[in-house]
């Protein structure tokens, strides 16, 4: 999906243009993917612009960077209020919000730690990731051939760059196979989470997700889901998952940032029950878009920029 330009980027505490907005090709980050990521977004809500979740967001991007010995320079209150200022300089009524922290200029060699901590938030315009029509009907998806990252190799729970070679695979994978999008196993076999979206599975009135032991990055829209579903008095088991559960589930659905509450209406061209969005998956939509869409936020879970 192309980038669609706004005027300005902050970078190390400065507003500069967004043409401007470069680094060193030397940099450490460009050779050993040592970045750390965010991926928030601002909706026009009919209550005004609002951000989801900006500081659930903001504290794993915290978390991901500590995971690495690395420390933001900056505190989380300056980021958030960065990142408001963006967008209202940008104009924008809802934009994509993608702060970044890497490992810049400096040394060459693989500690990165005398390297830069270097700090960019950009925002843009972006529209659903998989498509209206895949939140309306659903979507195809391949259970992937690359399986997801090892316990004790690079851990997941830091939502780091690098940790993204792996998502680019099953993203290439599934595309090249004719699916929207790749649903990879874990090391052992046990259903994990798609290249940028976590899973959910209905099977007789409950809900099961893979657990944050299974390979999987703790998606913020993966927890508000869970709370949602609680409150409607819905089980959600958070457990490890065979994948041949996903063969017999009633539904299936993704949650993501991008993707928001996509149902998936197909696994390895096999039917998911009807292969229609099931009851569970519609209320779960509904739930969330009245939030993010009519600005209902019973949870605080919105922040509004104005
Ligand atoms: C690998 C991966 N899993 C899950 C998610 C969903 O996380 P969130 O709901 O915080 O966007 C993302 C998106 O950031 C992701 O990249």
């Amino acid at each position: 999906m192309p980038v669609k330009k706004s005027k300005t980027i902050w970078m190390n505490g400065k507003f500069v243009k967004w043409d401007d907005a470069k680094i060193h090709v030397l940099s450490h980050v460009v050779h050993y993917g040592s970045s750390w990521f965010e991926g928030i977004r601002c909706y026009d809500t009919k209550k005004g612009s609002a951000i989801f979740q900006l500081r659930p967001h903001l504290q794993r991007l915290y978390d991901s960077t500590k995971i690495y010995h690395t420390e933001i320079p900056y505190k989380m209150n300056e980021l958030e209020k960065v990142i408001i200022k963006l967008i209202k300089s940008n104009n924008l009524k809802s934009c994509y919000i993608r702060p970044v922290v890497y490992r810049g200029y400096g040394e060459m060699g693989l500690n990165p730690l005398n390297n830069p901590v270097e700090v960019a938030i950009a925002v843009w315009e972006w529209k659903a990731y998989l498509g209206e029509e895949s939140i309306k009907n659903g979507i195809n998806a391949g259970i992937s051939s690359w399986q997801r990252l090892a316990p004790n190799t690079i851990p997941t729970m830091s939502k780091a760059g690098g940790n993204y070679l792996s998502s680019q695979l099953i993203k290439i994978e599934a595309l090249e196979n004719g699916f929207a999008e790749g649903i990879a196993l874990d090391a052992y076999g046990n259903v994990s989470e798609g290249s940028g979206e976590n899973i959910f599975i209905v099977k007789n009135g409950k809900v099961y997700t893979p657990s944050i032991a299974d390979a999987i990055l703790p998606g913020i829209t993966r927890s508000a889901v869970i709370r949602i579903l609680k409150d409607e008095g819905i089980d959600v088991i958070e457990t490890t998952i065979p994948r041949e559960i996903l063969m017999i589930a009633n539904e299936v659905f993704m949650t993501g940032t991008a993707a928001e509450i996509t149902p998936v209406c197909c696994i390895n061209h096999q039917k998911i029950d009807n292969g229609k969005p099931g009851p569970i998956t519609k209320l779960v939509q509904e739930k969330f878009y009245n939030i993010v869409r009519n600005g209902e936020d019973p949870y605080g879970w919105l922040t509004f920029i104005d």
